[in-house]
């Protein structure tokens, strides 16, 4: 099988590449079916997704590939606001143009999602069924690419996740241990709840999904609804760092830094699709936290 993984450098397609590597995720082994895949990881410097041009010689010059994964993304939540049709280059335009390069060539494609595309008003987790209408240009880009992609490509897997760190790359996780250890103070948005997700198990669903014929969208999120502040909290306790905890509301966060996106107060998931097809193996955020703040000496890049 020949695989191509775009947004390789980033924080999933480090965990693909990581289990495509030793075929083992930390929650459970790979599926027979990648033995021996050959696997194509590109980033920005070799494929820039929101170039059709590029796509399209890409796959005629190194493909045919049977499967497309999708990892490329504009993610900086606030700078989505200051540069929307950026992002929407990137986030929706770069989807399409991999959904459309997948359906010419008879490859599978997943692409991935965010909670960020549901309001978060009422405290309701949210499954693949439910209405969404994005608040920020961040949820509004990827968003389109949802709707780019379904349009494309008739073998496309839509996979929302949330909340993701990964060892390699910047994210939450280390942001609060560095905050923490640096400046001896976290002040942390204590209304806003979802779910915290690590880009390893994520990976390891995808791989299960991606080895079906189950089309469609997938919610696949680590179980249990936090806050931002009691996630921070976790993590800074979690590495035994002791510090300041300051917990703010999203209207106190937004007068400190008033360019930040707006933010769904709620957005947690349901994996309703995933444990109706292949099974939601996805563990509670905390022993997944756990694992990571173990497992990051060692893996951090
Ligand atoms: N991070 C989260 O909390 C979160 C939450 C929900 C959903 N998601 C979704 O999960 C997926 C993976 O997220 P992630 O955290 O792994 O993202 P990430 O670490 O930011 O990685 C994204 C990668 O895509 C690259 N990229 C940006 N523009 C590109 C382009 N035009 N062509 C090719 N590559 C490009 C980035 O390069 P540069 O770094 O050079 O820009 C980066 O290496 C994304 O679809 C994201 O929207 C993430």
């Amino acid at each position: 099988m020949k695989i191509l993984v775009t947004g390789a450098r980033g924080q999933l397609g480090n965990e693909l590449k990581r289990l495509f590597d030793t075929m083992r995720a930390e929650i459970g082994s790979i599926d027979n079916v990648y033995v021996n895949a050959e696997v194509d990881y590109v980033d920005y410097d070799d494929l820039d997704i929101s170039d059709a041009v590029a796509v399209r010689t890409w796959l005629d010059q190194h493909g045919p590939y049977q499967l497309i994964i999708n990892c490329a993304a504009i993610t900086n939540v606030d700078g989505c606001e200051r540069d929307e049709a950026g992002a929407y280059r990137v986030n929706a335009m770069g989807a399409e143009n991999l959904a459309r390069a997948a359906e010419s060539s008879a490859a599978k494609f997943v692409h991935v999602s965010t909670d960020y595309v549901f309001p978060g008003v009422d405290p309701i987790s949210r499954t693949e069924d439910d209405a969404v209408r994005p608040i920020s240009a961040y949820g509004r880009t990827k968003w389109a690419g949802e709707v780019l992609v379904r349009s494309s490509c008739s073998r496309a897997f839509i996979v929302r996740t949330a909340w993701l760190y990964g060892y390699v790359g910047k994210n939450f996780v280390k942001t609060m241990m560095r905050l923490a250890r640096e400046a001896g103070k976290i002040s942390v948005v204590a209304d806003q709840y979802g779910n915290p997700t690590s880009a390893n198990d994520l990976a390891y669903e995808i791989l299960k999904i991606a080895a079906t014929e189950e089309y469609g969208t997938y919610h696949a999120t680590n179980k249990g609804t936090c806050s931002w502040f009691d996630f921070a909290c976790a993590i800074v306790d979690g590495v035994g760092i002791s510090c300041e905890k300051e917990s703010l509301t999203s209207a106190e966060y937004k007068q400190r830094f008033p360019q930040s996106a707006d933010r769904p107060a709620f957005s947690s998931l349901e994996n309703k699709h995933l444990a109706n097809t292949v099974g939601d193996e996805m563990r509670p955020w905390q022993d997944a936290l756990a694992d990571y703040l173990k497992n990051l000496p060692e893996l951090e890049g």
